[in-house]
């Protein structure tokens, strides 16, 4: 990437200031889907994000309305809009990540299974770009159902020659984002210092939560570790039933993805992190995909860091989630190899 150097335009000040930026570590992030109920908000949060140079919006309609909008805020990152496919590419040329909200949500009474007729489409063209496009970059894939989109997107890219299971990804930090908030809550710990990893994937059964590895260390009684298991596991339907037939979890989504997008930065500019995220892995037999806690580095995943001991109870929910995301991981290869 170039140096760059520009004038900016000080609206609150009215002052003219010169910004000069080395772009070759401040990464260009398009985001796809960036006018939904997710879109809008990741939009906003990667906007004041002051390691994000660049930032491509793509959606199929309304973008350059949230575009006109996030741009008006001043911080550093440069914002372009880009509408329909025929401004695709533009908008992924030179991306360093490409994050993908793009595609329906739940509503009451729905899997994510359900989306996958809709949702399984539009990830496919999208990876389908992106591989052409910016080959290199990270993708962080939010569309649900993540255990099907991300072998989707896996394939496409062996299709174009490009593969590298380091650089994709599934947005699985909602699941930790929860975790951390629902112990802390029940355990009286500082939230910001309560950590946990969630392995597996990313719908019902398959979110396993390890609540043995909880840092701070904490306590709980059989019947806590169920009823938290479960609420977590459940918690996006629980977000989609309080709206109602409005969507699925957005703002925590946006947090999530916010959280998650932050750390492949650092990683890209060498500051190596652990995030938890769904990607091809070998840790469990019989499973080609599967989330456990990941290093991220300069080239994605640097490392697969496992999930350490389990207790029995979570031993039984590694077996119980194995067939459903076995199913689904088929699903999604099998839609790209027919
Ligand atoms: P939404 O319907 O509010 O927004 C989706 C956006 O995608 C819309 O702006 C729409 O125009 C756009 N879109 C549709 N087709 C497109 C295409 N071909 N190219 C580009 N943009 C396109 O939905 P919301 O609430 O933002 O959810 C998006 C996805 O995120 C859903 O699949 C949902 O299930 C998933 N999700 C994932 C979570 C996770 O933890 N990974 C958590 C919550 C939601």
């Amino acid at each position: 990437m170039a140096f760059a150097s520009k004038t900016v335009l000080n609206a609150a000040s009215g002052i003219c200031r010169l910004s000069v930026r080395n772009t070759s570590s401040a990464p260009k992030v398009a985001l796809l889907g960036a006018s939904g109920g997710i879109g809008q908000p990741l939009g906003l949060l990667l906007k004041t994000n002051p390691k994000v140079a660049s930032l491509a919006l793509y959606d199929v309609a309304n973008t350059a309305g949230v575009g006109a909008d996030l741009s008006h805020i001043d911080t550093a990152a440069q914002v372009t809009s880009h509408t329909g496919p025929e401004n695709l590419h533009a908008a992924l040329e030179g991306a360093d990540i490409v994050v993908i909200p793009a595609g329906v949500p739940r509503k009451p009474g729905m899997t994510r299974d359900d989306l996958f007729n809709v949702n399984a489409g539009i990830v496919r063209d999208l990876a389908e770009a992106a591989a052409k496009a910016c080959p290199k970059a990270f993708v962080a894939i939010i569309t649900n159902p993540v255990n099907s989109t991300v072998p989707i997107a896996a394939e496409v890219y062996k299709n174009n020659g490009v593969y590298d299971p380091k650089r994709i990804f599934g947005v699985t930090t909602l699941d930790v984002v929860r975790s951390q908030a629902f112990i802390s809550e029940l355990k009286k710990l500082d939230v910001s210092k309560t950590v946990i990893p969630v392995i597996g994937g990313h719908s019902g059964v398959t979110i396993i939560p390890l609540l043995s590895q909880v840092q701070p260390s904490a306590q709980f009684s059989d019947s806590e570790i169920e009823k938290l298991t479960a609420r977590i596991q459940d918690a996006g339907t629980e977000v989609v039933k309080a709206k109602a037939g409005a969507g699925s979890a957005t703002l925590s989504m946006a947090f999530a993805g916010a959280r998650f997008v932050d750390a492949l930065i650092s990683g890209l500019q060498g500051k190596k992190n652990v995030q938890c995220s769904f990607v091809e892995s070998d840790v469990v037999k019989g499973v080609d995909y599967f989330s456990t806690p990941l290093e991220l580095g300069p080239n994605g995943v640097e490392k697969i860091l496992g999930y350490g001991k389990l207790s029995s109870y979570e031993q039984s929910l590694v077996e119980a989630a194995v067939p459903e995301l076995q199913k689904n991981i088929a699903k999604g290869v099998k839609f790209i190899k027919g």
